[in-house]
């Protein structure tokens, strides 16, 4: 067995996509192919071993003033916020020129918090406390808005534990609410207003006054408020779900789309969703509410994917833009999606404060003549907007997005032929003036992503890496030729058993102290996260490996192939951590001889293209049943970042 993977990958001079015929029916096996949902538990037992919560960007984007490292969500400094914004003012009275900039400094201060957006004045001041109970931990909420003398009730319609637990972490309690359903009494003296405070919140919010929040007369009856138990730290057994902060909640609130345990420990790692909520291909589960709003909530953007909310944003085309061009996730559709729906959570008659940043607001609706006055959006509050301001003004790379159209085939066929500029990432490298060695992957400045057995450290200066390739490896006038600077080979890379099967090129500029200018490529994007794919999704394999018959092949071919879900099924103690298999079920499609260090790109639902693995081995070319072995590039994030900066390859912020 050893001796034919050797065989295999070792040296090969030239490439592969195997056969030509693919089966028609390919797709139809994948679907029948998902795992009937164990009912008693919606939640995935491994995954829940990594302990995941809010501040894990391998399963969620961090807040737009964090930033990822090392697979958490760590805070900003004040400095890398944008500059410019609506001013904020913070509990304590001090101003911030943004809601970002308050933020990053909550995080060194969690004492300060949000209080509105506008200029400070002095005695302003936003009170919460739990009345009407015998523990100081619970009860009644009350609130005190800025400037108002007198105490609202919060409404007990649509109250979930995501506000419970805003309004316990308001109030200093770290792991949040126990429960939100408490029954207590009310006074009858104490029933004063006829209003009552309805608060939505994402769920993370420190401070219930980032919610949006609106003031609502009570029609309904008037012991109908909200209250809440907050979570005090304790140690007790849990026999249901136990997040990570300790807390323990009912198996039944987990996977439902409500941040239940307060760092979202409940929602992280899930087969499927209940009722009311998504799921994400990273096994996520968000709320409805967030399926096309316009901002990216699960990590490929599948909640705003074209397909899904197609039909909202239909109505508005921009027939300017072309449909291959950079899609920017969290960009502006709400005017779109205002026009076809209204905001669920506001009900009609609500009056739009100037100021205040519901949907309606930016829509620009006329007022409704007939809106009772008694319900009013609390101006200043809800941070919503100004969270997706901060975020439209991060650094998006270009990277994964081709000028040219990949051609479109309802059927895959295996093994077509690439078109010009198709992909644009492919290189080839090159020994001297040989033959092509293996292939390789740009991915932005002068770096060159490939395998480690392609390459050796002492022939640094025989390679060529050979750039702008359109289809065939003949030269033409699109070609560039790159000559190497270093090679930098994984430390732990094992020619035995292929494990961490990767390497850097960094390429000599050929202006000289210019940066590497490459008319014709276009970085492919390089996944932060092992779960942005999941098992079954189909990307594309290209190369010039060893064609069907294992004849030689000078035109770049390409190939659609799923990831498989059990590599180590069938390759056993050979596959290991940080590999990825990929192929059609009937072996069709498959990497081959010569394709080594070649590109696996998935894309997401912007068609952005992700290298997610590297052409590494496997146990034969195109034989049913022996997927391709690739190096799984996401588990080696931070080994790439480490050597050709972070700047280069973080996409949103990570
Ligand atoms: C922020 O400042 C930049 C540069 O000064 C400007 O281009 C941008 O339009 C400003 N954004 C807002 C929201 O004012
Ligand atoms: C509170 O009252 C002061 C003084 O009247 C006013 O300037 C300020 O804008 C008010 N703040 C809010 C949030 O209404
Ligand atoms: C989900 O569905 C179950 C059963 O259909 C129902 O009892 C429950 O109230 C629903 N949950 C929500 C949040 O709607
Ligand atoms: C490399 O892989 C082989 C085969 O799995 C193993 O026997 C050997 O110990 C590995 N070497 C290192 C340095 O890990
Ligand atoms: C792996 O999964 C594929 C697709 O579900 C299936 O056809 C194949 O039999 C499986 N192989 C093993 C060894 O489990």
């Amino acid at each position: 067995m050893k001796v034919l993977l050797v065989f295999l990958v070792f040296s090969c001079p030239f490439f592969c996509i195997c056969g030509l015929q693919g089966r028609a029916s390919e797709e139809e096996e994948l679907v029948q192919q998902v795992q009937p949902v164990q009912q008693e538990t919606y939640l995935i037992k491994e995954c829940l071993n990594n302990k995941y919560t809010h501040n894990s960007c391998k399963k969620i984007f961090c807040h737009p003033w964090q930033r990822c490292v090392g697979g958490n969500c760590i805070c900003k400094l004040p400095y890398q916020c944008p500059r410019n914004g609506t001013l904020v003012c913070s509990s304590s009275g001090r101003a911030f020129r943004n809601y970002c900039q308050l933020k990053t400094y909550e995080c060194q201060h969690p004492q300060e918090k949000f209080l509105n957006k506008a200029n400070c004045m002095p005695a302003e001041k936003f009170e919460i406390s739990l009345d009407y109970a015998d523990s100081q931990s619970e009860g009644l909420i009350q609130v005190k808005l800025v400037n108002h003398t007198e105490k609202l009730f919060m409404c007990n319609n649509e109250w979930s534990m995501n506000e419970a637990n805003v309004v316990c972490t308001h109030l200093g309690f770290k792991t949040g609410a126990e429960h939100h359903k408490k029954k207590f009494e009310v006074p009858e003296s104490a029933l004063t207003s006829s209003q009552c405070l309805h608060a939505t919140c994402r769920g993370l919010e420190t401070s219930l006054m980032e919610c949006s929040l609106i003031k609502r007369s009570n029609i309904n009856s008037n012991q109908n408020f909200a209250s809440v138990v907050c979570h005090k730290e304790d140690d007790r057994e849990c026999s249901q779900f136990h997040c990570v902060n300790k807390k323990c909640i009912p198996l039944t609130e987990t996977c439902n789309g409500i941040n239940d345990c307060g760092d979202l420990s409940d929602e992280l790692c899930c087969k499927e969703c209940k009722n009311n909520s998504f799921h994400c291909n990273s096994d996520v589960c968000i709320s409805n509410k967030y399926l096309c709003n316009g901002e990216a909530d699960c990590l490929a953007g599948e909640d705003e994917s074209q397909a899904r909310c197609g039909a909202l944003r239909e109505q508005k085309p921009n027939p300017e833009i072309p449909e291959q061009d950079v899609v920017i996730p969290n960009s502006d559709t709400d005017e779109a999606l205002c026009e076809q729906k209204p905001n669920p959570e506001i009900p009609e008659q609500t009056v739009v404060i100037p100021n205040s940043n519901t949907d309606e607001a930016l829509c620009e609706q006329k007022p409704n003549p007939e809106i009772p006055e008694q319900d009013v959006v609390i101006p200043n509050s809800d941070t919503d907007e100004e969270r997706r301001k901060i975020k439209s003004q991060l650094p998006l790379l270009k990277c994964g997005v081709t000028n040219h159209r990949i051609t479109r085939q309802k059927r895959i066929i295996g093994g077509n032929t690439a078109g010009k500029g198709e992909f644009p990432w492919q290189v080839a490298i090159r020994e001297g003036s040989g033959s092509v060695n293996c292939g390789g992957i740009y991915i932005g400045g002068c770096w060159i992503l490939t395998a480690a057995h392609c390459v050796r450290q002492s022939r640094v200066n025989q390679y060529r890496i050979w750039t702008g390739i359109i289809d065939t490896i003949a030269y033409n006038q699109e070609i560039d030729t790159f000559k190497l600077k270093q090679v930098i080979i994984h430390e732990n890379y094992n020619a035995s058993s292929y494990q961490n099967d990767i390497a850097l090129l960094e390429m000599k500029s050929n202006d000289k102290g210019k940066p590497c200018s490459l008319a014709y490529s276009i970085p492919a994007c390089v996944p932060w996260s092992e779960y942005l794919f999941r098992s079954g999704h189909q990307c594309k394999v290209s190369g010039w490996g060893l064609a069907d018959g294992y004849t030689k092949q000078f035109v770049l071919r390409w190939g659609n192939i799923h990831l498989f879900p059990n590599c180590s099924d069938i390759y056993e103690e050979r596959f290991f951590k940080g590999m990825e298999c990929a192929g059609t079920f009937d072996g069709s499609i498959d990497s081959c001889k010569g394709d080594s260090g070649g590109p696996l790109v998935c894309m997401d639902s912007n068609n952005v293209a992700y290298v997610w693995g590297i052409v590494s081995w496997g146990e034969n070319c195109g034989v049913k049943g022996y997927p391709g072995v690739y190096t799984k590039v996401a588990s080696f994030f931070d080994w790439i970042t480490h050597h050709v900066g972070r700047s280069l390859i973080s996409q949103y912020n990570v």
